[in-house]
């Protein structure tokens, strides 16, 4: 591979959308940010210059960092943000990895605006397991508020109350006719008849999964987190914050005279809180052959049908259908015996407050999001270096529990008891532990599904269903043949999903739910992957460059 060098201004830049203007976080000035384009095996050097008021880190998500865990990006986890004025060099190698991945800011809400795809095409000469498309197109979805996204989360947070919903979602930055002062922002994707084309979707909004359809067309899912998928056909894609997904577009054989809108809008399984509206871009026949033009200028515009907002049952049979290739050039390689078994629950709960807060929960307490009921607290150095450097004491503590505290039973109604801990624990594994890890939603608060993100790794997902998670019966039922192989899955409203990994990447890792508010309310946690025997299995030591606290 070669090396591809970028350089990231981070910026200010006034920027109009919903017939408003303000001022957001940019990447040299663009919105969304820059396109990051590599191949497999190639190495990336990204300077990232921070030239705003804001500490600033930039993640790129999904990429596996092995071995390069100082250029992963989240903040006081792998490394203290750069400051204003400074400067710091992502320096990582692709490996094993081709097809659609994302980066985004890693910091409090700076990710709302600072964003861009990653295309990692495969190596030189190697093709698609699929038909070549014509073109490839990136479908980015956002969100956007007219206010200051910084100012919605601080307040929030200072209050213990839910952030303001945003005012619109987006595709490639632009919100799309069915807003208000919005027909002018809308994104078009011109194609011509009979041609195939690959859209690389990401799920880069903040709090909400989308449900994704183009009106009379069928797509092929042939990738996910940047995996080959085996193809399979749908009308509707349901993706999370945090995953990507390539889809192949065939453009009808004749001119249909009529644009299509290709849609997005929530899916969305709490509390009704949540903007419900659609982000559209357009769809538009090009012609070739100027006979077939057809007579009238306007055409019709057709609207796709979308699954109901809270349609559990269409999101578990998509979820379903998502196959690794898992033949003998992309095999599975699922651990088919394990080391470790952990059981976490995931989802909100109660927090007490502090004195500088105006709570507004019940007896002094703020929402808070917990996993094994232990609200993660963000440390005031990175957890990474500590690590490194063996100064753990008053940075983390390595107890972080195996289960919750008492045994969990979901009933649908919300136990007595549902105040959480906060602290900042880390679960340590030995170099190469086989993990199988089952998450449970609570649904203590509101049934809400979770799209968990795991940074450093993919993992299989063997199995998922509602409910509780039966130890004794459900293992029996999972797939350790062609389990769907990636960094973000929905953790199901109400039920359980159960993935494998092996801890082949020595460093810390990330482990939090991909809706941004949870995040921040503290769903997150740490693994440690310690350092293996042999010199190749080790984290290597800091760059230079790398930032200080
Ligand atoms: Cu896309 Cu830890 O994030």
């Amino acid at each position: 591979g070669i090396t591809r060098r970028y350089k990231f201004e981070v910026r200010m830049q006034n920027v109009t959308r919903l017939c408003q203007t303000k001022s957001i976080v940019t990447i040299n000035g663009q919105f969304p940010g820059p396109r990051i384009i590599a191949r497999e095996g190639d190495s990336l050097e990204i300077k990232v210059v921070n030239h705003v008021k804001y500490n600033v880190t930039i993640h790129w998500h999904g990429i596996r960092q092995l071995r390069s865990g100082w250029a992963d990006g989240p903040a006081y986890v792998t490394q203290c943000p750069i400051q204003t004025g400074q400067s710091y060099v992502y320096k990582y190698t692709i490996k094993g990895q081709r097809g659609t991945l994302f980066w985004h800011a890693h910091i409090s809400w700076l990710r709302a605006t600072l964003y861009g795809p990653i295309v990692i095409l495969p190596k030189r000469g190697v093709p698609y397991p699929f038909p070549h498309p014509l073109k490839e197109v990136p479908i980015v979805f956002g969100e956007w508020w007219k206010a200051d996204t910084e100012a919605v989360i601080n307040q929030a947070m200072k209050t213990g109350s839910a952030p303001n919903l945003s005012d619109a979602f987006t595709i490639n930055g632009l919100p799309g006719p069915l807003y208000n002062c919005s027909v002018k922002d809308t994104f078009k994707l011109k194609v011509k008849p009979g041609k195939t084309y690959l859209l690389r979707l990401v799920n880069a909004a903040l709090n909400n999964e989308l449900f994704f359809s183009i009106a009379n067309h069928t797509l092929t899912v042939v990738e996910a987190d940047a995996i080959y998928t085996k193809p399979f056909k749908a009308n509707t894609i349901l993706i999370t914050p945090g995953q990507t997904t390539n889809v192949l577009l065939r453009a009808k054989k004749h001119h249909p005279n009529a644009s299509f809108l290709m849609a997005a809008r929530p899916y969305a399984t709490g509390p009704a809180t949540f903007d419900n509206t659609t982000t559209a871009a357009i769809l538009e026949y090009v012609h070739h052959d100027p006979s077939q033009k057809p007579k009238t200028s306007k055409l019709p515009l057709i609207k796709p049908k979308l699954p109901f907002f809270n349609d559990t049952s269409f999101a578990a049979k998509f979820t379903s259908k998502l196959r690794s290739l898992a033949n003998s050039k992309f095999p599975a390689n699922v651990p088919k015996k394990i080391d470790r078994h952990f059981f976490f629950t995931v989802g909100l709960g109660l927090l007490p407050c502090s004195k500088n807060q105006n709570c507004s929960g019940p007896n002094n307490t703020m929402v808070g999001a917990a996993i094994n009921n232990i609200s993660f607290v963000q440390p005031k150095t990175a957890l990474l270096q500590a690590h490194f450097l063996r100064q753990s004491n008053g940075v983390y503590t390595s107890n972080f529990p195996t289960k919750p505290p008492t045994r969990f039973n979901y009933t649908g109604t919300p136990p007595t008891n549902i105040m959480l801990t906060k602290g900042t624990r880390v679960m340590s594994l030995p170099y190469n532990t086989k993990v199988e890890l089952v998450l449970q939603d609570t649904s203590i608060i509101g049934a809400e599904s979770h799209p968990l993100h795991l940074h450093g790794f993919n993992f299989f997902v063997v199995g998922q269903g509602f409910g509780n998670f039966e130890s004794k019966k459900d293992p029996t039922k999972f797939n350790l043949v062609d389990p769907i192989e990636r960094n973000t899955v929905g953790v199901p409203s109400g039920g359980w999903v159960a993935v494998r990994f092996r801890a082949d990447n020595p460093g810390v890792w990330f482990m939090h739910c991909h809706l941004e508010v949870h995040t921040s309310w503290g769903l997150k946690m740490a693994w440690i992957v310690q350092d293996g025997k042999k010199k190749n299995q080790n984290l290597p030591p800091p760059p230079a460059d790398l930032p200080k606290c």
